[in-house]
């Protein structure tokens, strides 16, 4: 060691011989230290699976590209013996680095520095980093692992919660901004992540919750364990309030790498792509299309082999998976550029929409909107799901946004009908009539107001009554009917004729039509009129 470093440490930079070399040697010392941290909070952070703020950095950015910004910024407080708790840093890591050699900013909340709270001192850390990122239009990626607001402060803390949500919104719709959660997220601490565009939680050691269980015990008398009421199961399937849940740390920073490799950097830069021209000949993926759909309407199908065979490679980055599974949100490529994908899921609740699936798909329409990522829409929906439970739950309201998402869409927009496409669920699903640029269909599509069961059973009610009352086969003759209504609208053609679609494909030809039609939208170019901003329905 240095014998210079015996002056650093805790002592002030008074303390220090006034050489150049005892300097160096001090300020060597005391990055070391700020760097290592109480070795049994992380004996602790590692025995419970979860890595250190700094480790975690290390191995979601490129090696060696790290550049730490304010690692000597420490808290003033003076109450509770806190003036003798002043570790550097206080708690939070920050600044920028590169994934996939493009630059990124990152935070990362240190548990185990005072339980990674956030402060005054160290909400200034962050809200520096936010302002960095939206300067330099790069994305930001916050780590999350903290207590919340750092309970023995006053305002300060709350009021950088507050100045970060702040930044957080201002930023959105700028630059990509990505939350993991990577351990206890509560009170304030939940907001930030709510606000960015993906939550990423590590299943068993992250939590999320503005009350935990020990509250909510007191308050309402309610027993209800960590992982129930705010793990990364519960958050990626019932709240959606998370969009990818990781096996572990590794599985959750890698994710991020991935997602990023899809997203520009921010909302005037180019679509990231790699130039990879199309083999626009037939290929085997393509022609399994033609054999993929099944004869019966009321069979599934899974309609990620459909989303497969038309993205570069077949590889498709699913976001929310777990949640309102009925539909399908994710990134692909096409001729090595990003596009958004979102289609109606027939294994899940027969591809039905319903809250969840709407809420999900408006968000995500918004998001490659935001980001001028072109979206490619499968439709194959029967409708929007019945029934007092989303009636009363808000699906006039709520399922609107959808619509919304979609009419105020300026991106390319090609839909593709598989099959079904029934009443107020086509208008939604990326309809030409809301502003979809190309709108393809397969001959199995079923474009109507609805099917042919619940239409037969409306339409010739009296006249299933009237053969009831004469003790006539009703089933008979209400076979009869719906095969008559099948024939007559159920069909692709009565759209094609009136010009509501732009053609009929055959299944094999959808990657053709679909990389032709993104070549020719590339320049799309829409002039919104000058407003403040619409009034989505939320
Ligand atoms: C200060 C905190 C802290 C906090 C944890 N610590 N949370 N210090 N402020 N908010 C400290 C602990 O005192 C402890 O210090 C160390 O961090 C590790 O915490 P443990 O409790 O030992 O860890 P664990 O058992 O894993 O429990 C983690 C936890 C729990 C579930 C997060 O610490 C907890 O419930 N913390 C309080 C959560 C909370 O109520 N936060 C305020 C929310 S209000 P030592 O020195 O013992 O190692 C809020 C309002 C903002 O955020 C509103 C803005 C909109």
């Amino acid at each position: 060691m240095n014998p210079a470093c015996r002056y650093a440490g805790r002592m002030t930079h008074a303390d220090v011989p006034r050489t150049t070399a005892a300097r160096i040697a001090a300020f060597i010392e005391r990055r070391r230290a700020a760097h290592l941290g109480s070795e049994k909070a992380v004996e602790n952070q590692h025995r419970r699976g979860k890595q250190t703020a700094r480790e975690r950095i290390d191995e979601l950015l490129d090696e060696g590209s790290f550049q730490e910004i304010d690692e000597f910024v420490r808290h003033h407080n003076t109450q509770f013996g806190m003036q003798a708790n002043r570790p550097d840093g206080d708690g939070v890591v920050c600044g920028l680095g590169t994934i996939d050699g493009r630059t990124v900013a990152v935070f990362a909340h240190d548990f185990t520095v005072l339980g990674g709270s956030l402060a005054e001192a160290n909400g200034r850390k962050i809200v520096k980093v936010q302002k960095l990122a939206y300067r330099l239009g790069c994305p930001i990626i916050g780590i999350n692992d903290s207590g919340g607001a750092r309970i023995q402060e006053g305002v300060g803390s709350i009021a950088l919660f507050a100045e970060i949500f702040h930044w957080n919104v201002k930023s959105s719709g700028v630059i990509p901004q990505i939350s993991l959660i990577m351990g206890p997220s509560a009170g304030g601490a939940v907001y930030s992540p709510a606000l960015t565009d993906f939550t990423i939680m590590v299943d068993g050691t992250s939590h999320m919750y503005i009350t935990g269980p020990d509250v909510i015990r007191t308050v309402t008398g309610e027993d209800v364990g960590h992982e129930e009421l705010g793990g990364g199961r519960t958050h990626n399937s019932v709240s959606g309030n998370a969009h990818y849940l990781a096996e572990d740390e590794a599985d959750a920073l890698n994710y991020v790498r991935d997602l990023l490799s899809f997203l520009p950097q921010n909302n005037l830069d180019e679509t990231p792509a790699v130039h990879a021209p199309a083999d626009l000949a037939e290929a085997e993926a393509d022609a399994a299309l033609d054999t993929l759909m099944p004869d019966s309407p009321s069979t599934p199908y899974d309609i990620v082999d459909v989303i497969a065979a038309v993205l570069d490679g077949g590889e498709f980055l699913e976001t929310s998976e777990l949640f309102a599974p009925n539909i399908v949100t994710g990134f692909g490529r096409v001729e090595g550029a990003s596009v958004g994908i979102i289609a109606n899921q027939p294994m899940q609740m027969a591809g039905t929409l319903d809250i969840d699936a709407s809420e999900k798909a408006a968000r995500f329409v918004r998001f490659c909107d935001a980001f001028n990522l072109p979206i490619l829409t499968f439709v194959d929906v029967p409708g929007f799901l019945p029934g007092t439970d989303q009636e009363l739950g808000g699906i006039i309201r709520r399922g609107a946004k959808l619509i919304y998402a979609y009419g105020e869409a300026t991106v390319p927009l090609i839909t593709v009908i598989t099959r079904k496409a029934y009443g107020g669920a086509y208008c939604v699903m990326g309809s030409k009539q809301l502003g979809a640029d190309l709108n393809l269909a397969w001959p199995s599509a079923q474009i109507a107001v609805m099917g042919a069961q619940g239409a037969a059973n409306i339409v010739y009610r009296r006249r299933l009554k009237a053969a009831a009352d004469e003790g006539q086969d009703v089933e008979a003759l209400r076979a009869q009917l719906v095969e008559e209504y099948e024939d007559a609208l159920l069909n692709p053609y009565l759209a094609a004729e009136e010009g509501y679609i732009d053609a009929v494909i055959k299944p094999s030809e959808t990657r053709e039509r679909v990389v032709r039609g993104l070549r020719a939208l590339r320049n799309k170019h829409v002039e919104a009129p000058t407003r403040k901003h619409g009034n989505i329905p939320l």
